[in-house]
């Protein structure tokens, strides 16, 4: 691996010279990029003599650039180290700025960068730089976090930076991770690769008159992002939209509707052939009998309105009965006894898996750009962390990818 080595001024920058020697003797490329703080620690010869390259400390050096110009620097490396990191360089990171080559780096660069802040108890603490912490890891940094101890300056507490060997393990931890997590994208993308998913997303609304209708909250969220999720892994997606105020890429096959009766159309025109029907939409369970041709006076309504209502087709379990049906994900949206009602649709609608999340007050389901949910087979149950939904479209998909099956369902 190629490590990019940043060392900012702190007193721990002498753990550091340990640290490149443990990259080096287990043959991982090494450059070292020294900030002015940290060259009044320890000198850049000892680096260099260490790593077997030059030291980089200056962002306006002609002879340095006309060697490997900082751009180059940062596309060199697969993953940059800084450690230790001083509050300094956090909270430059934070801002953005590029006022020396190791900051101007992280700017130019998409690789992972691992932090190691090493400080002053009070200056570990102080909400500039715990606030600057939070913002850098919600930006992907990952941050290894100082342990307690007796310090340089003589107080006690957080701020020690870890020792090389921790630090060492946690970069080839994460680096193995990464490869990891790269494979699986790998395969879950040969998996859906021109596969067929035909998906149902957002509300239905069944018009009373035509001024008033009956709806509900589905915001449409979820079932767009398993559509996104899908098409960026390759498949191709015909997805049923009821009226939501998304957008989705022009390579996904869109069909807007209104009404439940809509909606079930367009999925008897487009289900056949599909390898997948997943069944997002909050589809109206009810609709007008007698729907009005014109707009209902209240003054006519003397009595109170009673409206007929007759139950619309349950598309899903429909979808389920069809010979050659594609594998069939449905949805289940409870406010209580969230695992317990989806286990029961699962069987009653005869479907292949059922995605259960908590809907209503605190729970995040609709409308909520996240979501928290469960997927379920007749074999089993695999519980998802709350994430966004955009992140939950991808790994739902894995999931759905590692269920084998064919064409022909697995399940029932
Ligand atoms: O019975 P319930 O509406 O709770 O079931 C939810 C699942 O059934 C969802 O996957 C939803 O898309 C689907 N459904 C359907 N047609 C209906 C009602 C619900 O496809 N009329």
């Amino acid at each position: 691996m190629k490590i990019l080595l940043g060392i900012t001024g702190g007193i721990a920058a002498y753990k550091s010279l340990e640290l490149t020697r443990l990259f080096v003797k287990t043959g991982h490329q090494v450059q070292v990029v020294m900030t002015s703080g940290a060259k009044a620690f320890i000198q850049p010869l000892s680096f260099q003599a260490l790593s077997g390259n030059p030291v980089r400390d200056s962002l306006f050096d002609c002879h340095q650039e006309a060697g490997m110009g900082h751009i180059e620097l940062a596309r060199w490396a697969d993953q940059i180290v800084i450690a230790p990191a001083s509050a300094e360089t956090l909270a430059k990171l934070r801002m953005g700025r590029a006022d020396d080559l190791l900051t101007t780096l992280c700017l130019a660069t998409e690789k992972p960068i691992m932090v190691a802040p090493a400080m002053n108890r009070l200056m570990w603490s102080n909400k500039a730089t715990q606030e600057n912490v939070q913002i850098l890891k919600q930006r992907g940094f990952e941050v290894l976090d100082p342990e307690e101890g007796k310090q340089a300056c003589g107080e006690v507490g957080a701020g020690r930076m870890p020792e090389p060997q921790a630090i060492f393990e946690h970069t080839m931890n994460a680096q193995q991770q990464r490869q990891h997590l790269e494979q699986r994208l790998l395969d879950v993308r040969a998996f859906w690769q021109n596969r067929s998913i035909l998906i149902t997303a957002g509300p239905t609304i069944e018009d009373i008159d035509p001024v008033r209708f009956i709806g509900n909250r589905s915001s449409g969220k979820m079932g767009f992002a398993l559509a996104e999720a899908a098409q960026k892994l390759g498949a191709n997606v015909t997805l049923i939209a009821g009226p939501v105020q998304i957008s989705s890429p022009p390579t996904i096959k869109r069909i807007d509707v209104r009404s439940a009766d809509q909606m079930f159309h367009a999925v008897q025109q487009h289900y056949a052939g599909k390898d997948v029907f997943i069944s997002a939409a909050a589809v109206a369970d009810f609709k007008v009998a007698q729907k009005s041709v014109k707009k209902i006076k209240k003054q006519a309504q003397e009595e109170g309105l009673l409206l007929s209502l007759v139950k619309n087709v349950d598309i899903v379990a429909w979808v389920a009965e069809q010979e050659n049906k594609p594998f069939v994900v449905g949805f289940a949206a409870e406010t209580d006894h969230v695992l317990e009602y989806a286990k029961e649709k699962l069987k009653r609608k005869k479907l292949d898996a059922i995605i259960a999340n908590e809907v209503g007050e605190g729970a995040k389901g609709f409308e909520s750009n996240r979501n928290c949910v469960t997927l379920i087979t007749k074999d089993g149950l695999q519980a998802f962390e709350e994430a966004s939904k955009k992140q939950l479209g991808f790994q739902l998909l894995d999931a759905i990818s590692s269920l084998g099956f064919n064409k022909t369902s697995v399940c029932n």
